[in-house]
């Protein structure tokens, strides 16, 4: 079925999917997490998608839950309902998706944004967790996935006083990699997510896993799994491939095998 509140294009190897609620400037409702999760799950089996870039309008990446959708919700409902762990369907994506933020981010959009695999921000993007100021707190990983994106001192300040910060400060923090002017911020992510798609897509897929895996495991269980998945690349012809077009000068042509 076509999405309502997305636009998904294709790029080549890599998909872009644009949060399209203008009018709520891509508040996540029900029908967002809906549509992502299936679009997500389409671009999992789909060999031709290799990355994707997730993004939203100039105006917003998004600015949060819906808070007209959440109002009337009592305890019991979304208790009951497990009210928003449907987002771990979006975080588990196992290819690479990178968020192009231009805009606000704030709320679920800045947590949404930083499920992603990297963040690439315009000059013109807002991150903010501003939750405090609904008698609520963040519910969709913006108290755990922010300390460990840019430590206790900068996540208390956001989580607790709800302030916003720009790209320039979000970069110095680290929880965006790259700023760009507004014209190419798209651009730049698809180049960068196409980048990713031309090496074999096994590397990919395990580099992505050791990575993220390093927020949840000890020192030592992250060297042991990254060297244990290391070890096993050595079983694919990529790795014999990647290395012989080293060697010879010239440009490997990866099979995924
Ligand atoms: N939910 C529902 N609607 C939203 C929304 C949201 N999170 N954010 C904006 N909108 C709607 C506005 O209600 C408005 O609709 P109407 O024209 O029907 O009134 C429309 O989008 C345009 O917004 P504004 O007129 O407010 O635009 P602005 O430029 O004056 O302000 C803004 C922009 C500062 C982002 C402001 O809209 C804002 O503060 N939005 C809410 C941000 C927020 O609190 N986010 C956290 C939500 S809770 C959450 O996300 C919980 C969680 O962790 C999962």
């Amino acid at each position: 079925m076509t999405p309502q509140t997305l636009i998904l294009e294709s790029h080549g190897p890599v998909a872009l999917i644009r949060l399209n609620r203008p009018e709520a400037l891509n508040a996540l409702n029900a029908q967002v997490l809906t549509e992502l999760i299936a679009a997500l799950a389409a671009f999992q089996t789909d060999e031709a998608v290799r990355a994707v870039v997730l993004t939203g309008s100039q105006k917003a990446f998004a600015a949060g839950a819906d808070v007209k959708e959440m109002q009337a919700l009592d305890f019991a409902t979304i208790y009951k309902g497990d009210f928003l762990s449907g987002w771990a369907e979006v975080a588990g994506f196992r290819k690479p998706i990178i968020a192009a933020v231009a805009g606000f981010a704030l709320g679920g959009g800045c947590e949404l944004a930083m499920m992603c695999d990297m963040i690439f921000a315009d000059t013109s993007a807002k991150f903010g967790q501003p939750e405090i100021s609904l008698g609520i707190i963040p519910g969709m990983g913006g108290t755990q996935r922010l300390i460990r994106a840019v430590g206790k001192a900068k996540a208390m300040d956001l989580v607790l006083t709800g302030r916003m910060m720009d790209a320039e400060e979000a970069e110095r923090a680290g929880l965006v990699a790259r700023i760009l002017p507004p014209e190419s911020l798209i651009d730049e992510a698809l180049k960068a997510a196409a980048k990713i798609a031309s090496f074999s897509q096994p590397a990919v897929l395990m580099a992505k896993e050791a990575v993220a895996s390093a927020a949840e495991l000890s020192l030592n269980e992250g060297l042991h799994l990254e060297r244990r998945l290391f070890q096993s690349l050595f079983a694919t012809q990529d790795q014999k491939e990647g290395m012989a077009a080293f060697i010879e000068k010239r440009k490997a042509t990866f099979t995924d095998r």
